[in-house]
Order: C-alpha cells, then sequence, then structure tokens
C-alpha cells in the first residue's frame, strides 16, 4: 500500500518525485531503479491520458503541455511519433467525419481513439508486432476506449510489396482520415501497400497525413499516392516533416458503413 500511495502522490507533485528518482539513482540498484521510472513514468501516462480523454482539444492549445507529457511518459523514443504530426493528426480527427483508420499503432492509436470515442466513431488501426499489439491493446482497454479496433496480424506479400493485411471482408466501410505511420523502413515497397489495398476504401476528400518525409521513399511514395489516389499533397516542414494528402472530393469511391468490430487476431 504505502508504495502506491507514494507514487499516487507524485502525480501531482512531480518535481519532487524527479528528484527522488535521481537520489535513487545514486543509491538503488539499477533493475530497481528501472523498476521505479516504469511505474513513475505509468502512472505519469495514465494521469495524462485520463486528461486527453477528457478533452482531446484541449491538448492542441498552444500552452498546453499535454501532448509533450504524453509523448515523454509513454516512452518508445525513435517509435514515437513527434508532436508535430500527433497534432496534425488529433486535429484533423477532431475534423473527421467518419471512421479513421491507422497504419502501424502507438500513443496515436490511443489518442485517435478517444478522439473517435467522443464522436461516436471508431479508430482502426493494422499492427504486424504481437507484442506490440498487445501493449496498445492493453492500454486501450485500461482507458476504456471501445472505439479502438485493433487488427494485429503478419505482413503480408502482394506483388512487389509487402504491406498489412486487413480484414476487408468484415470491415465495409470507408475511412476519411489515414494516419501512416507503419509499416517500419525496411519494409518491401515501405508504405505504398495503402494505395493498392486500401483505395476503394477512402471517402472523397479523405486526408492521409503520411509521417518520416525527411525520408525519400516517403517522398516517393507520395507521389505515387498523388497519381493513383488523384489527391493533392502538401509537404508540411516540421522539426520532423511530415506530408499530408487530400483525396480528390470528387472521386467516386464505394462508401459503406462500418459493420461489426474487430478483436484482433495473429497468424
Ligand atoms: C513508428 S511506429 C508507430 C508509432 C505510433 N504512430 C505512435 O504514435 O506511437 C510503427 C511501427 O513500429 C513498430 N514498433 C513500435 N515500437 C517499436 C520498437 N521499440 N522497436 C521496433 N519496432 C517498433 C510497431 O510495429 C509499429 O506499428
Amino acid at each position: 500500500m504505502a508504495p502506491y500511495w507514494f507514487w499516487q502522490q507524485s502525480i501531482g507533485v512531480s518535481n519532487e518525485a524527479e528528484a527522488l528518482l535521481n537520489v535513487a539513482h545514486l543509491l538503488l540498484p539499477r533493475q530497481t531503479r528501472k523498476w521505479l521510472r516504469q511505474a513513475y513514468d505509468g502512472l505519469r501516462f495514465d494521469a495524462a491520458m485520463r486528461r486527453f480523454i477528457a478533452n482531446p482539444g484541449s491538448a492542441l492549445a498552444p500552452a498546453s503541455p499535454l501532448l509533450a507529457e504524453l509523448i515523454s511518459a509513454w516512452g518508445n523514443s525513435g517509435w514515437i511519433a513527434n508532436e508535430g504530426y500527433l497534432r496534425a493528426c488529433i486535429a484533423s480527427a477532431l475534423a473527421s467525419a467518419g471512421p479513421t483508420l491507422e497504419c502501424g499503432s502507438g500513443l496515436s492509436t490511443l489518442l485517435l481513439g478517444a478522439v473517435a470515442q467522443q464522436h461516436g466513431q471508431q479508430h482502426w488501426a493494422l499492427e504486424h508486432m504481437p507484442e506490440w499489439g498487445i501493449r496498445v491493446g492493453r492500454c486501450a482497454d485500461r482507458h476504456h476506449l471501445r472505439a479502438v479496433k485493433l487488427h494485429t496480424a503478419p505482413l503480408k506479400t502482394y506483388a512487389g510489396y509487402a504491406w498489412y493485411d486487413p480484414p476487408l471482408s468484415r470491415w465495409p466501410c470507408t475511412f476519411s482520415l489515414v494516419v501512416c505511420d507503419g509499416p517500419p523502413a525496411g519494409t518491401l515497397g515501405g508504405r505504398y501497400g495503402l494505395a493498392p489495398i486500401m483505395r476503394e476504401h477512402l471517402a472523397p476528400g479523405c486526408v492521409i497525413l503520411l509521417d518520416d518525409a525527411e525520408r525519400e521513399a516517403e517522398r516517393e511514395i507520395a507521389r505515387r499516392w498523388q497519381v493513383e489516389l488523384d489527391a493533392s499533397q502538401q509537404f508540411v516542414d516540421d522539426a520532423k516533416p511530415f506530408i499530408q494528402l487530400v483525396v480528390s472530393p470528387r472521386s467516386a469511391r464505394r462508401a459503406t458503413q462500418v459493420n461489426g468490430t474487430d478483436h484482433g487476431s495473429y497468424g
């Protein structure tokens, strides 16, 4: 009980908790320090996530430290979207009228799931790493984010590229926003598969946010999508650049309803 009380109290006095962690750094064995850091970050994350769920839009206020706190407490540095990209994802999701899709799950899945839940929509995320899918899914459950529909399955090889294997037969819907932060670099064809696999499921005017635009491979994929999806594109020269594409509002695509739910599968 005592450690739980201690960490609960420390949420409101993070400077003191940080100071204690610094003292612990000098006195405690490495494994214990690591455990304490993880426990502290977990509590910080859950507290920040509760604030986000209560009012997702407030995290976009210029002075709000909430996104920075979520990023820092989530950890996983090197594999997490940066703040500028997350801001653009949240702003687009808040403006989105339909279900949203994400390629590659993580903190963004939870944030966009919270927005979808507020809108009475669903946020679908495709994930190929089983252990990562479990972490993200558990966190969504802990925060009662029923709008998150996470589908975990291995990448599939198509004609000349590998991509996710979405449950399209159980997935008869069009998406109004796609957040594209996976699959990772090094995948055959990179992220290209979105256009050929999902084109019939992108609503007219669908916004696609492609991360990692500092990479020439991503810029080349955006050029191909622009042609193949009849989309406009804008390079957003943020601290970490990304590309925003908008599928032509005139494009006639299948418009159907979300039908059923998906609890994820692997293999
Ligand atoms: C860039 S990450 C997606 C990050 C997500 N948009 C976020 O905001 O946290 C893309 C993919 O990398 C993989 N991944 C995540 N963390 C990883 C790690 N620490 N090491 C290796 N792969 C990782 C997962 O399969 C994930 O779907």
